[in-house]
């Protein structure tokens, strides 16, 4: 199995880029963007980028014969949208691609019990899953892999509950569980490497990070970096879920996105995990300090 004609759909969110980033620099893609003919998204992408525009609900007619010849299909879009990904999956299965990469990506396991109760994103994760594993049973030519990054690193600090202004940090119990987590630029790594290994890689999980570090690390990484002594709150992890989830089940969206902090702080270790890829896929462990420097400039 090879591949080189690769197409990503979502390019223009918040993990697009980055991946799209990792298959050019390899030199080894062709590769095509799949968007909407209404997206107001700029179509900004590295040179030699193919853009394809399909009507707007993306239609399993338009999406068969847009598929024809491309080796492998990678959903960036926002991870609740099984329909979407369930619909590009038969029209890629029609089309003899041979790769499919769900949009998993996820802070957390979302095979894991756990992590379907507290947030429903990784019921509609663990559904597109399932379908591809079907369709990889149905189809010998068809295979999928689900990428499992960890928190985001470098994307938003609010979400870490970090203030850099205030300088405060947020902990839970006492912040030394270690936890598995990645920047874009190793998310797109990693991507690309699959591609590069589909024997390897082929209808599995690939759990991958850029370090593994625990919370008190982190803290002491930004107080280093800003060289100034933060202020910690802590929180018990438990009593904080019960009063998270009670307003997430009331409709709080702010309330979800604490419940997948704690989870992918307190489990998402994925070193002695079965999945765990990144010697693999040859990727580096990044360090610390110097993301975190970046990350302080950057904001
Ligand atoms: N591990 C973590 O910390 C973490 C954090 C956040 C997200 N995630 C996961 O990462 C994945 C990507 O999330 P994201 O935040 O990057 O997503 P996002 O920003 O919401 O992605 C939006 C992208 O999807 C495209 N899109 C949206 N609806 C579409 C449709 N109906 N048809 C075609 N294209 C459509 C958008 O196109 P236009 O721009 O053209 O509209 C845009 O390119 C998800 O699985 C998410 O759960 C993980």
């Amino acid at each position: 199995m090879s591949i080189k004609n690769v197409v990503l759909v979502g390019a223009d969110g918040n993990l697009g880029p980055g991946v799209l980033q990792g298959l050019v620099e390899t030199g080894a893609f062709n590769v095509t963007v799949f968007k909407r003919k209404s997206s107001k998204s700029k179509s900004n992408y590295p040179e030699g980028v193919q853009v394809k525009l399909l009507s707007d609900d993306f239609p399993i007619d338009e999406l068969i014969p847009a598929l024809q010849n491309q080796d492998a299909v990678i959903s960036t879009v926002y991870g609740a949208q099984v329909d979407l990904q369930k619909r590009l999956a038969d029209a890629a299965v029609k089309a003899g691609v041979q790769r499919f990469i769900p949009s998993d990506f996820g802070s957390c396991d979302s095979q894991s019990k756990r992590a379907m109760e507290l947030a429903p994103i990784y019921v509609a994760k663990s559904q597109v899953r399932d379908y591809l594993e079907k369709l990889a049973k149905e189809n010998s030519g068809f295979s999928w892999t689900s990428l499992v990054c960890g928190h985001f690193f470098d994307w938003d600090l609010g979400f870490f509950h970090i203030n850099l202004e205030a300088k405060t940090f947020e902990i839970l119990d006492d912040g030394d569980v270690y936890w598995s987590t990645s920047t874009f630029a190793q998310i797109g790594k990693a991507t690309a490497a699959i591609l590069q290994k589909p024997d390897e890689t082929k209808n599995r999980f690939a759990y991958i990070q850029s370090f593994r570090i625990n919370q008190n690390q982190l803290l002491k990484a930004f107080e280093k970096e800003t060289g100034q002594s933060w202020n910690v709150k802590n929180y018990d992890s438990s009593d904080y879920v019960k009063e998270r989830k009670a307003k997430a089940d009331d409709g709080d969206k702010s309330a979800v996105e604490d419940l997948v902090w704690v989870l992918g702080t307190l489990e998402a270790d994925w070193e002695a995990r079965d999945g765990y890829v990144n010697d693999l896929l040859g990727l580096q462990q990044e360090n610390l300090d110097e993301v975190v420097a970046r990350i302080v400039k950057n904001n």
